[in-house]
C-alpha cells in the first residue's frame, strides 16, 4: 500500500483574519504544487472563508479545529459539519488533546463528532494521545486503545476509509520535547495493528497515522522515514510559513 504523506499545520488559536489570509498567501507563496506530501492547514473558525479563498485552485487543503456533532439548532457558539463544508472545509481536527482537557471533550464525544463529520463528507483528523504520568505508569497502550475503541464505536470500515489517525503523545506538545523515532514508530505500528482488528488489513494498510508533538524542520526527516509515521501534525512551527514549508520540503 502506497499512503501519501501528509503535513498539517494545526494554527491553534492564533491569528487574526488579516494575520491568517497573509499567512496563507505566503506559505502559497513557498510551494511549488509539486508537494510529495499532502498538505492542510487548519486556521480559527473566523479564518476559515477568507483562507479558503486564499487557498482555492492550490494544493493546499483547508481543515477546522473542531465541530459539533449536530446539523443545527439552539447550540450557542457551535459550529456543525456543513457549515464547515459551506466554508471550504476538506478536513476537521477531532479530539484534539487541548479540547479534551481544556473542554471537557470525551470518547464518546468524539465518536459522535466523526460520524457527523463523515456524513457531511468531512475527512476526520482523529487524535489520541497519553499523558506523561499515563506513559510512565506503563498504561499508554490501554489509554490508547480506549481512546480508538470508544471513539471508533459504531463506525464501518467504509465510514472509517478516509480518516486520519493522529498520534499525539500529550508530553510532547508545545514543549519541544518530541517523541523520539522509536517511541513514536512503537505507537504507530500499535495504532495500526489496533485498525487492522477493527477494520482488516486493508483499510488499515492505507490509514494514514500523523504524528504531532514538537515537529520542527530538524525532527521531520526522521520521524518521516519510519515506516508507520504517514505525516504530521504540526502546530507552533506550522505558524510561520517558511518554517512550515521546511516541514513540507523535508526530504530536500
Ligand atoms: O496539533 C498540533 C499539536 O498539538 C502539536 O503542537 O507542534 O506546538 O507541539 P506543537
Amino acid at each position: 500500500t502506497t499512503r501519501r504523506p501528509m503535513i498539517a499545520g494545526n494554527w491553534k488559536m492564533h491569528k487574526t483574519c488579516p494575520e491568517a489570509e497573509d499567512t496563507a498567501r505566503a506559505l502559497v507563496g513557498q510551494l511549488t504544487g509539486k508537494e510529495e506530501a499532502e498538505v492542510m492547514i487548519a486556521p480559527p473558525a473566523t479564518a476559515l472563508v477568507p483562507v479558503s479563498r486564499i487557498i482555492g485552485d492550490t494544493p493546499v487543503q483547508l481543515g477546522a479545529q473542531n465541530l459539533f456533532w449536530e446539523n443545527q439548532g439552539a447550540y450557542t457558539g457551535e459550529v456543525s459539519a456543513p457549515m464547515l463544508v459551506s466554508a471550504g472545509c476538506r478536513y476537521v481536527i477531532i479530539g484534539h488533546s487541548e479540547r479534551r482537557q481544556y473542554f471537557g471533550e470525551t470518547d464518546e464525544g468524539v465518536n459522535k463528532k466523526i460520524k457527523a463529520a463523515v456524513a457531511a463528507g468531512l475527512v476526520p483528523v482523529i487524535c489520541i494521545g497519553e499523558s506523561e504520568t499515563e506513559r510512565d505508569g506503563g498504561k499508554t497502550f490501554s489509554v490508547l486503545d480506549k481512546q480508538m475503541e470508544k471513539g471508533l464505536e459504531g463506525l464501518s470500515e467504509d465510514q472509517f476509509s478516509q480518516a486520519v489517525m493522529a498520534y499525539e503523545p500529550v508530553w510532547a506538545i508545545g514543549t519541544g520535547r518530541s517523541a523520539t523515532p522509536e517511541q513514536a514508530q512503537e505507537v504507530h505500528a500499535h495504532v495500526r495493528q489496533f485498525l487492522e482488528k477493527r477494520f482488516g488489513a486493508q483499510t488499515a494498510g492505507a490509514a494514514r497515522i500523523l504524528y504531532g508533538g514538537s515537529v520542527k524542520p530538524a525532527n521531520t526527516a526522521e520521524l518521516m522515514a519510519l515506516p508507520d509515521i504517514d505525516g504530521a501534525l504540526v502546530g507552533g512551527a506550522s505558524l510561520k510559513p517558511d518554517t512550515f514549508a521546511e516541514i513540507i520540503h523535508y526530504k530536500r
